[in-house]
C-alpha cells in the first residue's frame, strides 16, 4: 500500500493524526453510553480512552488488519470533533470504514464529509476495490450515514451479535470502487 499523506483537507474539516493533546476531548465524547450504545463494548475508562489514543496516534497501515485512524476536526477551529477510520480487510483490496463524533458535532454533516474523504483515500490512494461498513440495524444514524455515502444495503445477519445485553441484527452496506467513482463524478 502506498503511503499516505496526512493531513487530509476537505470543503470544511482537517482529517489529521491523533495526538496526545486529544485524550481529554476523546474520553469526553468516548466515555458517554449514549457514544458507546452501538460500538462494541462499554463506554470507555480514561485508561482505556488512553490506550486507544496511543494506538491512534501510532497507527501503521502497513499489512491486513491494520487501521487507518484519523481525528477530524473543523477547519480554522482546532478541537477534536471525532474520528474516522478505515481498516484493511483480508483479502484482495476490501476495507472496512467506521465513524465516531462527538455530540456537538453531530447533526452538521461531518460525519459524511470525513467519510467520504476516507472512501476517497481509500479506492483513489489506497488501491482498495471495496469498502464496507457493519452496524447494529437499530443504529439509524449511521445507516443514514452509508445512504448518503452511496453505499448499498447488501446483507442482514439477524442476530448475529449478542452485546449491550441483547441480541443485534447486523447490516453491512458496501460500495465498490466503480461505484464510488461513478458516484464522485455525478
Ligand atoms: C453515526 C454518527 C457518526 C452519525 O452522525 P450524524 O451527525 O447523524 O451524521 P453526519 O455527520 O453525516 O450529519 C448528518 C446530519 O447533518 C445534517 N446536515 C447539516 N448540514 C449538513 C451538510 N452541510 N452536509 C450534510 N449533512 C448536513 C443532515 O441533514 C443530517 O441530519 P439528520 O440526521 O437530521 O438528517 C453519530 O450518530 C455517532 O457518532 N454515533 C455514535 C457512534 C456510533 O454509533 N458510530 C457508528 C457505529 S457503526
Amino acid at each position: 500500500m502506498p503511503a499516505i499523506s496526512l493531513p487530509i483537507r476537505t470543503d470544511r474539516l482537517v482529517l489529521r493524526r491523533f495526538d496526545g493533546g486529544d485524550l481529554d476531548a476523546f474520553h469526553a465524547y468516548h466515555s458517554l453510553p449514549e457514544t458507546a450504545r452501538y460500538l462494541p463494548g462499554p463506554a470507555k475508562t480514561y485508561t482505556q480512552s488512553m490506550e486507544r489514543v496511543g494506538r491512534y496516534a501510532n497507527f501503521s497501515f502497513e499489512k491486513e488488519g491494520d487501521w487507518v485512524a484519523l481525528a477530524i476536526e473543523a477547519a480554522g477551529e482546532p478541537g477534536l470533533q471525532g474520528e474516522v477510520v478505515l481498516k484493511w480487510l483480508p483479502g484482495r483490496g476490501q476495507g472496512e470504514v467506521g465513524w465516531t463524533l462527538a455530540p456537538g458535532a453531530r447533526g452538521k454533516g461531518y460525519g459524511t464529509e470525513a467519510a467520504q474523504a476516507v472512501l476517497r483515500l481509500g479506492f483513489e490512494e489506497l488501491g482498495m476495490h471495496r469498502i464496507e461498513a457493519r452496524l447494529d440495524e437499530l443504529n439509524g444514524a449511521s445507516a443514514a450515514l452509508c445512504s448518503r455515502l452511496g453505499m448499498r444495503l447488501e446483507a442482514r445477519h439477524i442476530d448475529k451479535w449478542h452485546y449491550k445485553g441483547q441480541w443485534a441484527t447486523e447490516l453491512i452496506y458496501s460500495i465498490l470502487a466503480d461505484e464510488w467513482r461513478i458516484g464522485s463524478r455525478g
